[in-house]
């Protein structure tokens, strides 16, 4: 039976560790969440990232604006946010509304203080092997993979989806911790075969049960990045769960997989960016 990699429990975990972190700095960790408009999924997002904080007893700045917000005043709360001292990091949920954008923002954000490692010198150091700030969704694939123990070193993987937020930083890690990596997008041919030669697949698609069991190799570690919302109201990954489950040595659920990792490790990132400001990292 396939090892259910479980991102509740490994948060839960990661836990004691972050707090006693937190605790030994002078000052809470600052956070400061950015969410434009009245995008219901957003909102959920924002919501959870806001709670976790609150329970590890960060100083937050909440800032939910209105959706048509210019960009000129989000510019220029991102510079006050950039210039405040109890703020270590500063997270602007995506996506953004249209007449935003989005490259011109993050790329604003001090990159001491990108805690979602989306700006330019965040990602350039990612990809020369040397990280500072991680994409918190990919950086929680890892910790799932190290967990499960899944030997990465040496291993094929094949990441779908090639967004600047899952996909890339993703390919990146996984290289850097040794395995050969093949990045898929919506242009590569013949899709299942590829997926087939894979010891490790991660699904970063945003299409339901897009990844078939019949595609995986037998024995392969599935990282399911997908949270997509049915008509029914249920919610689904981008692996078909069902038929992926006999064939795979170990699968993240959905929910309850990556996506409380990714929470976890924005957690991670603000204390880690606390840390390095206190002159304590
Ligand atoms: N929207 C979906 N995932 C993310 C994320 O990791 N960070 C931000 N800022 N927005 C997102």
């Amino acid at each position: 039976m396939a090892q259910l990699l479980d991102g509740r429990a490994l948060s839960c975990q990661l836990g004691p560790a972050l707090r006693s972190r937190v605790a030994a700095l002078h000052r809470p960790p600052g956070l400061a969440v950015i969410h434009l408009g009245d995008d219901p999924a957003s909102a959920i997002y924002v919501n959870s990232k806001r709670k976790r904080a609150a329970r590890l007893g960060f100083f937050q700045r909440s800032l939910t604006i209105s959706a048509d917000t210019t960009q000129a005043d989000l510019l220029a709360l991102v510079a006050d946010l950039n210039g405040d001292d109890a703020i270590d990091g500063i997270l602007i949920q995506l996506p953004l509304p249209a007449q935003i954008d989005a490259t011109t923002v993050l790329d604003a954000i001090r990159p001491d203080k990108d805690v979602d490692g989306f700006h330019p010198r965040n990602v350039g150091l990612l990809s020369q092997g040397r990280p500072r700030f991680v994409a918190c969704t990919a950086r929680g694939c890892m910790a799932l993979l190290a967990q499960s123990q899944v030997a990465v070193c040496g291993a094929s993987a094949v990441v779908i989806g090639r967004s600047n937020i899952v996909g890339r930083p993703m390919a990146m890690l996984l290289e850097k911790a040794n395995a050969t990596v093949t990045l898929c997008h919506s242009r590569t041919r013949d899709l299942p075969d590829l997926v087939a030669q894979a010891d490790i697949v991660v699904a970063a698609v945003g299409r339901p049960r897009f990844v078939q069991g019949s595609w995986l190799k037998q024995g392969a570690v599935v990282i399911d990045v997908g949270i997509n919302r049915l008509e029914d109201g249920g919610l689904v990954g981008d692996v078909d769960f069902a038929s992926a489950l006999p064939r795979c040595a170990a699968i993240t659920p959905v929910p309850g997989g990556v996506g409380p990792m990714t929470i976890t490790m924005l957690m991670h990132n603000t204390v880690d960016s606390a840390e390095r400001r206190q002159g304590r990292g």
